[in-house]
């Protein structure tokens, strides 16, 4: 994912609003007073705001606020920790419209997802506030007598929390949550590209109460990321973003020994096999492949369709793409928005170009879109490309926008082998009516997430999401999943025999 700003002078001179870093329990500018913009992908004329530049000092002191505050927070009964997160809820379902239209506003995705991703917020947030009355352990008999054995949950430290400008408001919400129940304090750094839906979630947890330093915000670009993965009293890294920052982050955290949780690219996959009901399945693809305007790590970007069927599905896919409205998210007739930036919308173009060199055949699409309005935004045509061969770069990389790659296979075994043949293993989705063929690709596709009759997208947040190779790092989030990144066990053991009693030496009689 890209990320692009722009450092502008100080004190800014225009009407634009400026927002601040909210550190130790106060929205303060950054040393340096440097502002970047921010701009709707959809009009460039539209200034949304300005936000703090900040630098490795700023990050510094939200670190150093959020250790000092984890000394109070820890102790904090987990239920009490948790009526805060109930109480957020509530306020970002009374927030959820205004923060749709600020996030459409930032990023583009359309209205209706806009809101999605809110609703994603609130159940999580709900979730992990369920948590607080949870968060089991284990207790366990002893192997000696008059001996007791349990294990706890414990919270690291501090988490930095670093996400990424497809999820504005979802993302943050599965790592902040579920570590602040646990016991922990935040320093957060959200995308450049998105920092107003990232700054809405961080006043609902102020107004809901949160008590200062335990959650701190600090905007800014790779500086602020280094410190937050390199500072020595960061416990916890969890990043999600691009395969290649995430390597960064886990160099820069692993001289530190800090549990990094890393959450990557995808080249998600739809396979269709010859008895799937056609339509349904183009469905998917069209949702799977263009919602979100291909922007989510779980984007079905590769379809692969059994040869009986392929010609059909092609004739149908291409018809519905070709037939998609394209344009600003905020209005609701459009179904597809604009790309998140210049870069992202160059990196589509340079794909699509990649694609014609490669041979594969381009049935939809293939332009920027600069037609009246759309001229002031990052827009172009979902595309598809057909008689794509798995081995292509366009079947292989990430990349992140509107194009969807379709492939031939002639069995099931075939497509599992295509599926399996990326370096990524987010998710993947088979439509068949086929019980066997469903049970069959479930066991034998190695990525974290697996749907039957539905696209790839569209995880819940009670249940882990992350994936498998260059995707992750073995960690999931979501669910209770996410209490193991979050906490540690400790393993306790209460010796009420009054005597020294040896593990694995004092025999015990019957
Ligand atoms: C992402 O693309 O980074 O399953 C997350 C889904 C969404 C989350 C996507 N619930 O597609």
């Amino acid at each position: 994912m890209g990320h692009s700003w722009r450092v502008m002078p100080t004190p800014v001179h225009t009407k634009v609003q400026t927002y601040n870093n909210f550190i130790d329990g106060e929205w303060i500018a950054s040393r340096s007073g440097a502002v970047f913009e921010n701009r709707n992908p959809a009009d460039q004329n539209d200034l949304i705001g300005a936000f703090q530049q900040s630098s490795a000092a700023d990050a510094q002191a939200a670190v150093d606020a959020a250790a000092r505050a984890f000394e109070r927070w820890r102790l904090v009964p987990a239920p009490k920790r948790a009526e805060i997160l109930f109480h957020a809820a509530e306020l970002i379902v009374q927030r959820k419209e205004q923060f749709a239209r600020d996030m459409t506003r930032e990023m583009g995705k359309v209205l209706e997802e806009t809101r999605g991703d809110v609703q994603e917020a609130i159940d999580m947030t709900f979730f992990m506030a369920g948590e607080g009355r949870r968060q089991y352990g284990q207790t366990v008999p002893s192997e000696l007598r008059d001996k007791f054995a349990m294990s706890v949950r414990q919270p690291l430290g501090v988490c930095s929390t670093i996400t990424p400008w497809n999820f504005p408001m979802a993302i943050p919400s599965w790592k902040i949550m579920p570590a602040l129940v646990c016991g922990n304090t935040v320093v957060f750094k959200p995308a450049t590209l998105t920092p107003l839906s990232a700054l809405n979630f961080v006043k609902v947890l102020e107004d809901a109460g949160i008590p200062e330093g335990v959650v701190n915000f600090v905007t800014g670009g790779p500086d602020v990321g280094t410190l937050l993965s390199t500072h020595d009293a960061v416990r916890v890294v969890s990043f999600t973003g691009s395969t290649s920052v995430g390597r960064t982050v886990n160099e820069n955290a692993a001289p530190g020994f800090k549990k990094v949780h890393l959450e990557m690219g995808g080249k998600n996959i739809i396979m269709i096999m010859d008895d799937a009901q056609l339509e349904l399945a183009v469905e998917g693809c069209l949702w799977g492949g263009f919602g979100t305007t291909g922007q989510r790590c779980t984007a079905a970007s590769r379809v692969v369709v059994h040869e009986t069927v392929y010609d059909a599905f092609v004739e149908q896919f291409t018809r519905r793409a070709k037939a998609l409205r394209v344009g600003n998210g905020l209005d609701e007739k459009n179904q597809v928005g604009p790309s998140v930036s210049e870069s992202q919308l160059q990196t589509v173009m340079k794909y699509v170009d990649i694609g014609q060199k490669e041979g594969a055949t381009l049935l939809a699409g293939g332009h920027r879109l600069e037609k009246g309005e759309l001229a002031k935004g990052f827009f172009h045509e979902p595309t598809v490309f057909g008689d794509v061969h798995p081995q292509m770069r366009i079947a292989q990389e990430e990349i992140f926008g509107p194009v969807v790659s379709v492939m031939r296979c002639r069995s099931l075994a075939e497509a599992i082998e295509i599926g399996n043949g990326v370096q990524y293993g987010l998710s993947a989705s088979i439509y068949t009516r086929d019980i066997n063929k469903a049970f069959t690709a479930m066991r034998d596709t190695y990525t974290g997430l697996f749907y039957v009759n539905a696209p790839t997208i569209g995880a819940e947040v009670h249940l882990p999401f992350g994936g498998t190779k260059a995707t992750g790092n073995g960690h999931r989030e979501a669910g209770t999943a996410a209490l193991d990144v979050f906490s540690e066990w400790k393993s306790i053991y209460v010796d009420f025999s009054g005597k020294l009693q040896r593990a694995q030496i004092d025999t015990q009689e019957l």
